[in-house]
């Protein structure tokens, strides 16, 4: 099968990873925890928190379950496969509850907050149930569930953004980082259940925000990607200064830290990108040419169904004004086929958005209802699996020409490469991204990983850029 281009944030080979601190051997911790993390970047950031939060109870993280007295899994629940997989998963851990049973088993996450004490009920060898925002509980629960006390802690908070805590990185390259920016989402597409598991938006403080970034770029960290469900919808009030920090202001403050330093963000709604955002990018040079503009339909009939607070025309014009100001942007997508009452001309819309845009990256899935959102009490879910599947594989099947012509195109090219560490096929090839995200492998040469490289492309697959640096 052709190979196609993902990105870190939607990397599924990463999903369920298990993550690890083992930096220091002679560090020694009371306990160890193990994780693994599934669904967006956010739960993977959020892992990190937790494992702050953790090791300041001298309980480590282990990548070896053998060696695990604690077990948690940070949960996803955006589609159902998302929540079966999690419970197949489950049910693995239970022989080793069998050899082991002080051993103590912890859901994290949206499936966590979506399904709350059932999952105590439902699923016997869970032991702790903790919500996205209940992470500083986590110790207390921990130690309750070492008496045989099960506890729950799904609370979602108006404020909370772990924004004093310095997350602990977990099985990182030591090159790219996610950071935080926003927590929870005040939109309400209809098809959505991540209002409801995490609760409404709140920003986290720019302080906080850059000196992260700073202690990241101190410790050879070369980009950090600032996360948030609609990053520019970011707000936050420095009373000190008495001044209005919007997301534009923030990419600006991160960007200044150094020009070594490469900004990405995730994820940009189309009713709320501004100009002033899209200035910022064109301005500096570190800050990416890469935006992940979810479209989720092409008609406006179904746009309008899905609560998105846009039309077909005003996602167009958006998609305009940014190849206007930034002609060599990436562009990205997310896509919902099979949404309720979609028609063939409906899903033909989405064909020809898609022709029009031509994305270099796309993530489309079949509509999957979740239970408690908008659409699930006021629409039907209508349309047959059948149905849903063939239009999805229409949508990945034009996306895979329009990658490859992405990728096509870039051949003859010269771009500014951040290496991020060895190719996984060769070992004398280093790996990493150009400006707007696209894979680059090349021969190694003297470079060194964390260092730009400018590499001059000759050949490609649908993923990967292929070239040799030029000195
Ligand atoms: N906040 C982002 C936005 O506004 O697009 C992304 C949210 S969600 C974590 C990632 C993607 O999952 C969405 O863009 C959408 O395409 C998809 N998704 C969300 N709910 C879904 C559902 N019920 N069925 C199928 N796909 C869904
Ligand atoms: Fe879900 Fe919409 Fe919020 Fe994205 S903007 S997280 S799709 S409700
Ligand atoms: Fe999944 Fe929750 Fe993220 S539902 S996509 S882990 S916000």
């Amino acid at each position: 099968m052709e190979e196609l281009m993902t990105d870190k944030l939607h990397d599924e080979t990463r999903q369920g990873e298990a993550f690890s601190t083992e930096k220091n051997p002679n560090q020694r911790f009371d306990k160890h925890f193990y994780i693994e993390s599934y669904g967006c970047a956010m739960n993977f950031a959020d892992s990190e928190v937790v494992a702050s939060i953790l090791q300041k109870e001298n309980i480590g993280s282990t990548s070896n379950l053998e060696k695990a007295d604690i077990i948690l899994i940070n949960t996803c629940s955006i589609r159902e496969k998302a929540e079966e997989r999690i419970r197949k998963r489950l049910t693995e851990f239970r022989q080793l509850k069998k050899q082991n049973p002080s051993l103590i088993i912890g859901i994290l996450g949206c499936m966590a907050e979506r399904l709350k004490a059932d999952l105590l009920e439902e699923e016997k060898l869970v032991d702790i149930v903790v919500g996205p925002d209940a992470y500083r509980s986590l110790p207390q629960l921990l130690e309750d569930a070492e008496t045989g006390q099960k506890g729950v802690n799904v609370l979602l908070s108006r404020d909370e953004t772990y924004g004093d805590i310095s997350p602990i990185r977990l099985n990182s390259n030591g090159i790219n980082a996610f950071v935080s920016i926003t927590r929870g989402c005040n939109n309400m597409c209809s098809f959505c259940v991540v209002p409801f598991t995490r609760g409404r938006e709140r920003s986290r403080s720019a302080i906080s925000i850059v000196a992260e970034c700073e202690a990241l770029f101190n410790d050879g960290y070369r980009e950090v990607t600032l996360l948030g469900q609609n990053v520019d919808s970011y707000n936050w009030n420095d009373e000190e200064k008495n001044e209005t920090i919007t997301f534009a202001k923030l990419l600006e403050k991160v960007a200044l830290i150094s020009p070594l330093l490469r900004v990405r963000f995730s994820t940009s709604h189309p009713k709320d990108i501004t100009d002033e955002v899209l200035f910022t990018i064109k301005k500096y040079e570190n800050v990416c040419n890469y935006i992940h503009l979810p479209v989720q339909s092409g008609s406006t009939r179904l746009l309008e169904l899905m609560n998105r607070t846009y039309s077909r025309e005003w996602y167009i014009s958006k998609v305009n004004r940014i190849k206007e100001l930034i002609p060599d942007c990436g562009l990205s997508t997310d896509l919902i086929s099979g949404f309720c009452s979609e028609t063939e001309e409906d899903h033909q819309d989405s064909l020809s958005l898609m022709e029009y845009c031509k994305y270099d990256l796309a993530y489309m899935y079949f509509y999957s209802e979740r239970p408690g959102t908008l659409a699930a009490r006021k629409l039907e879910d209508d349309i047959s699996l059948e149905t849903k599947k063939r239009r999805l594989q229409e949508l990945v099947a034009l996306h895979r020409i329009h990658s490859l012509e992405s990728m096509q195109k870039e051949v003859g090219k010269t771009f500014k490469v951040l290496i991020e560490g060895n190719s996984k096929k060769n070992e004398d090839e280093f790996y990493g991204r150009n400006d707007q995200n696209k894979v680059v492998v090349f021969p190694k040469m003297n470079f060194k990983k964390g260092e730009y490289a400018m590499v001059k492309i000759h050949e490609c697959t649908a993923g990967t850029l292929i070239g040799k640096a030029i000195d």
